[in-house]
């Protein structure tokens, strides 16, 4: 028997496997694969206030090693979410993460209070999403404007607040500290690091907005320095992600410092990947001895 509950900084979770934001809509689509009360949580998509139409298509391309998303955030509204979305998940006994989009720094806590009196464990502000003009990467790219936002959305809610990064900066740790510093009580990390791709031929770029974000595979490498290198720069816990899609990957993860972690383009390819993750987990810790997988977190010999 291995004991599989971590606590994200208030946030209990049965195992320490969530989806990644906006690889499993809100759990309803991969229903007939996973049984969402089995996950350490479920992140939903992004919200914003009023929903978005999202980028022009082609918005998805496949590249070696990973996938190019220009999606833009598209998302039906926090009254969508509220009256389809968050209902099930509590009736399947979900333990839920919102992921939080905003245009603009009022934005994000409209959203927040929107959801003060909805079936919400934690929040995750999501200040790094690189296809959309406003808002998004903008403001996860100076502590300034990190500050802003986590102490806006800080204000209004007592509920854990994950705040997601961009692995797009120069020095990471200077914003996991702002974020840490404004009363983040999480970070996760990455979202998706932007690139491009071009068909030679017709010339022209496969995405629609020419540029898009990274993910998968590819990414993993990035991500794994990035977590490793937030862990020592603060005190709070991390939620990893970035190309994970067996126990192994995330084993690794925790082992560069994260608490949880998140299963995002793995779940195209493999609707069961979140649950080969946590079996893939316990596996990993019963042939190596591992009692408690808390013992993983941080764990890495260097
Ligand atoms: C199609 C797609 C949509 C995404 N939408 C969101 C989103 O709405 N909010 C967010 O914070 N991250 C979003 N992400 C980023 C993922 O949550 C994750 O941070 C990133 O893909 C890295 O993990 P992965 O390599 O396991 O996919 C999206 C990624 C993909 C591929």
């Amino acid at each position: 028997m291995v004991e599989m509950s971590v606590n994200l900084n208030g946030l209990a979770m049965k195992n320490p496997v969530t989806v990644a934001s906006g690889t499993f809509a809100a759990g309803q689509e991969y229903a007939d694969f996973v049984d969402v009360a089995k996950l350490g949580a479920v992140t939903t998509k992004g919200v914003s206030l009023n929903g978005w139409e999202g980028n022009a298509a082609p918005r998805i391309a496949e590249v070696p090693s990973g996938m190019l998303n220009s999606i833009g955030l598209q998302n039906p509204g926090v009254d969508h979410l509220k009256a389809h979305e968050l209902p099930w998940l509590q009736g399947q006994g979900a333990t839920t993460i919102v992921n939080v989009s905003g245009h603009s720094f009022q934005e994000y806590v409209d959203v927040i209070n929107a959801l003060e009196d909805a079936p919400v464990d934690a929040y995750e502000v999501n200040i790094s999403c690189p296809n959309v003009d406003e808002g998004g990467m903008n403001m996860g790219c100076s502590c300034a404007s990190v500050e802003q936002v986590v102490r806006g959305c800080r204000d209004v809610t007592k509920r854990p607040l994950i705040v997601k990064l961009t692995p797009n900066v120069t020095d990471i740790t200077e914003i996991a500290r702002a974020a840490e510093s404004a009363g983040a009580d999480a970070l996760s990390l990455i979202n998706t690091l932007l690139g491009m791709a071009i068909d030679a031929k017709s010339r022209r770029p496969l995405l629609s907005r020419v540029v898009g974000g990274l993910s998968g595979p590819a990414v993993k490498p990035v991500a794994l320095r990035m977590v490793w290198q937030c862990a020592q720069a603060v005190s709070i816990p991390i939620l990893g992600m970035g190309g994970i899609a067996c126990g192994e990957d995330a084993v690794e993860f925790m082992l560069a410092g994260a608490t949880a972690v998140a299963v995002g383009t793995a779940n195209f390819s493999n609707p069961f990947a979140t649950l080969d993750v946590v079996e893939g987990i316990r596996s990993f810790c019963e042939a190596e001895g591992v009692s408690d997988v808390n013992e993983l977190i941080g764990g890495l010999l260097c």
